[in-house]
């Protein structure tokens, strides 16, 4: 197991983090300098200063009651005097709380300790006599700074000791995850370019984690596999529209000197149309297949130089057809295509519009920051909802008998789908009202 793996990398931020955590709760509770305390040694000669001070005050007035002590004691001393007994009664009649709560904690004279408060600082006890009595002396000062340190504030405040870890550990554990995230990002956006059918993108080379790198290279593997088998695939299907060629160009020369001999009978016809078709056939996959093995470089051209034409021609084309076709003012934008694919698909997608249109056929185009679509929408029959994406299956056709009429192999929207993959953009059709639309997403750039 290597240090840089995403196993030592989860494991090792995990249980720092429980650690710190850990730690934190432990070690917390003892910065909090308000606990009670052995005496310091300034704090210890404060006090026998105090000490020798009042014996010496009792020495010189030995018949004086100790309350008559603590106020003559309490005159010109900044320091609040405690008396108790051995038992711990006061003898001071007014005392606050937490020096009761002092005098209840340190009750050894042979050890005597020291509690900082918020505003005041006890210690004590120490020994004297008096009237042959003993008496315990307690010390209270009031501290040199007024506000408390955060770390103790923040004990007194348990849901805001939360919410200050809560938000000290939030960056830590975002960057952690965003760290240990970040590949597999990378890997992901490679995996989306090859599903949307570009298999030359080139997956990341991923250093800082094993696991996530030996990842990368088997996706590469993967898709080099898959371009490989899709090529063969592809130059198999050429070769044999290719083939397939030359006995049917054989078959039409033979059928025309058959017709020549016997003349022009019923099944001739017949086998003459089949033959067209199957010519027709043959020339679509060939150019189905030109599109997947295509391997230009994208150009950029303006939008009307290349549209302008195409769109003259298809206006031309439907009204000799008797139906209408409207297109709107091109702009002078610059789009980033492989001329020659995006040519087929727009053609294609226009040329059945034409073809399944009753009257008219209208386009409109969406220019935005980084896609153009295209929508080319014709009146006629609608396409039911569940055959939207079936349409763009090589050879899939919505009628057979209704577009035996019609003519055509069934290839025109898998040809413009595949020109539109190798674009890294996309093709969808959908009804609107009582339209069939066919909307061409290009990338802006790339
Ligand atoms: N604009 C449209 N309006 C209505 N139906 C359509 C439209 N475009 C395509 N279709 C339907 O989708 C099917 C597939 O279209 P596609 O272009 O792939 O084949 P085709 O037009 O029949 O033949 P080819 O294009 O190969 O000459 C068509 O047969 C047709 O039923
Ligand atoms: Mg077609």
């Amino acid at each position: 197991m290597q240090w840089n793996s995403l196993f030592s990398k989860i494991f090792g931020a995990f249980w720092l983090l429980i650690s710190l955590l850990i730690s934190a709760l432990i070690l917390l509770p003892n910065l909090d300098g308000r606990q009670l305390q052995a005496i310091t040694s300034s704090d210890l000669e404060d006090l026998n200063k105090q000490t020798r001070y009042i014996t010496k005050l009792i020495d010189k007035n030995p018949m004086l009651s100790s309350q008559s002590i603590l106020r003559l004691i309490s005159k010109d001393n900044s320091r609040q005097i405690y008396l108790t007994d051995l038992y711990g009664r006061l003898v001071n009649h007014r005392t606050p709380r937490k020096m009761r709560q002092f005098v209840l904690d340190s009750q050894s004279h042979e050890n005597p300790l020291k509690k900082i408060n918020t505003f005041k600082t006890y210690f004590g006890p120490a020994l004297i006599q008096h009237d042959n009595q003993p008496l315990l002396i307690y010390v209270s000062i009031p501290n040199q700074k007024r506000t408390l340190e955060l770390v103790e504030w923040l004990l007194d405040h348990p849901l805001l000791l939360l919410l200050t870890a809560l938000i000290i550990s939030m960056p830590i554990c975002a960057f952690l995850a965003w760290h240990l995230t970040q590949p597999l990002r990378k890997l992901s956006d490679a995996s989306i370019k090859v599903a949307r059918g570009d298999l030359t993108t080139p997956f990341p080379e991923i250093k800082h984690s094993d696991e996530i790198t030996r990842l990368a290279r088997s996706m590469q593997l993967m898709v080099n596999s898959l371009k490989n088998m899709l090529n063969n695939q592809q130059r198999l299907l050429s070769d044999i529209s290719h083939e397939l060629r030359s006995p049917l160009t054989r078959l039409i020369l033979a059928l025309a000197i058959t017709k020549k001999h016997t003349g022009e009978t019923k099944e001739l016809q017949r086998i003459e149309l089949e033959a067209q078709r199957m010519e027709q056939m043959i020339a679509e996959m060939l150019n189905l297949s030109r599109i997947q093995l295509h391997q230009d470089k994208k150009e950029n051209i303006s939008a009307n130089e290349f549209l302008e034409d195409l769109f003259l021609d298809a206006q031309f084309e439907a009204n000799e057809c008797g139906k209408s076709f409207h297109y709107p003012k091109l702009s002078e934008d610059i789009i980033n295509i492989y001329p020659e694919l995006a040519y087929r698909a727009i053609e294609n997608i226009i040329r059945n519009a034409i073809k399944y249109a009753q009257q008219q056929i209208s386009v409109t185009i969406e220019m935005k920051v980084d896609t153009i679509t295209l929508t080319i929408s014709n009146d006629g029959e609608l396409i039911p909802e569940s055959e939207l994406s079936n349409i763009f299956r090589p050879f899939y056709r919505l009628n057979e008998s209704r577009e035996r009429e019609t003519g055509g192999a069934g290839l025109g929207l898998s040809i413009a789908e595949n020109a539109m993959l190798k674009h890294g953009g996309k093709i969808w059709a959908d009804n609107l009202g009582n339209q069939v639309s066919m909307h061409l997403q290009f990338p802006r750039f790339n």
